[in-house]
């Protein structure tokens, strides 16, 4: 997860054992692409989103101290300048991602705060179609170029993104406390990766 203000936020209150459980009893265990959507979220998601970022990035992970609680989605959920996705199957919420818009004229820029699969769900092409989707979504809306952080020990994540086309262009010491570093990635969409896959 990438945070910007970091102590600005209340912290959530659900615990990451309650989400990990509740995700894991209600998603179902093998994902057929033809059942998943990803949608833009709205309010009615919020219990989904708060859920979902608890499981993924609550517990003892590099950003335990910077997940999003209702407050921040709702925040986000109310601005023109973010855009909120949700991943469901079966109308079963199992990912989510957010980003911003640089809202300086001109500014061409957008920055991923987070993209998170519920663990049962991952390594089956779900993240790829679900940045890929927020990508072109980012593109359409004029941003040339997006940034986004992700901590120096999240190999896979790192991985996920460079796969993805992100280059790491700077390395961002204690960014997400005392000794937990951050790598910035970014990428310009007229060179994002293409497939066939609409999203
Ligand atoms: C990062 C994350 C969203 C990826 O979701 P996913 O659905 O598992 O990703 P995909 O299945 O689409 O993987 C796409 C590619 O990313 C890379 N990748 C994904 N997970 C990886 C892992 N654990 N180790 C190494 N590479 C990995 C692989 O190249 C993979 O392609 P392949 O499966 O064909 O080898 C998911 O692991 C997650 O939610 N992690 C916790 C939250 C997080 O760290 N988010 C990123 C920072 S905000």
């Amino acid at each position: 997860m990438m945070y910007a203000k970091r102590s600005r936020w209340g912290k959530t209150h659900i615990s990451n054992a309650d989400a990990g459980a509740w995700l894991c009893a209600q998603a179902p265990r093998t994902v057929k692409k033809s059942r998943l959507t990803i949608r833009a979220a709205t309010v009615r998601d919020l219990d989904a989103l708060v859920t979902i970022e608890t499981a993924c990035f609550g517990g003892i992970g590099p950003y335990r101290n910077h997940v999003f609680g209702e407050s921040q989605f709702r925040y986000y959920l109310h601005r023109d300048h973010a855009i909120t996705l949700l991943v469901t199957c079966d109308g079963t919420p199992i990912g989510s991602a957010i980003a911003t818009i640089g809202r300086r004229a001109r500014s061409g820029s957008a920055r991923i705060l987070s993209i998170a699969v519920i663990t049962g769900e991952r390594r089956q092409g779900l993240g790829r179609r679900l940045l890929r989707r927020l990508v072109r979504d980012l593109a359409a809306r004029g941003c040339e170029r997006i940034y986004l952080e992700v901590a120096v020990q999240a190999d896979a994540a790192r991985a996920f993104f460079q796969g993805e086309g992100f280059e790491t262009v700077r390395r961002l010491p204690d960014y997400y406390g005392r000794s937990i570093h951050a790598w910035r990635m970014a990428l310009a969409t007229g060179r994002c990766r293409r497939s066939g896959n609409p999203e």
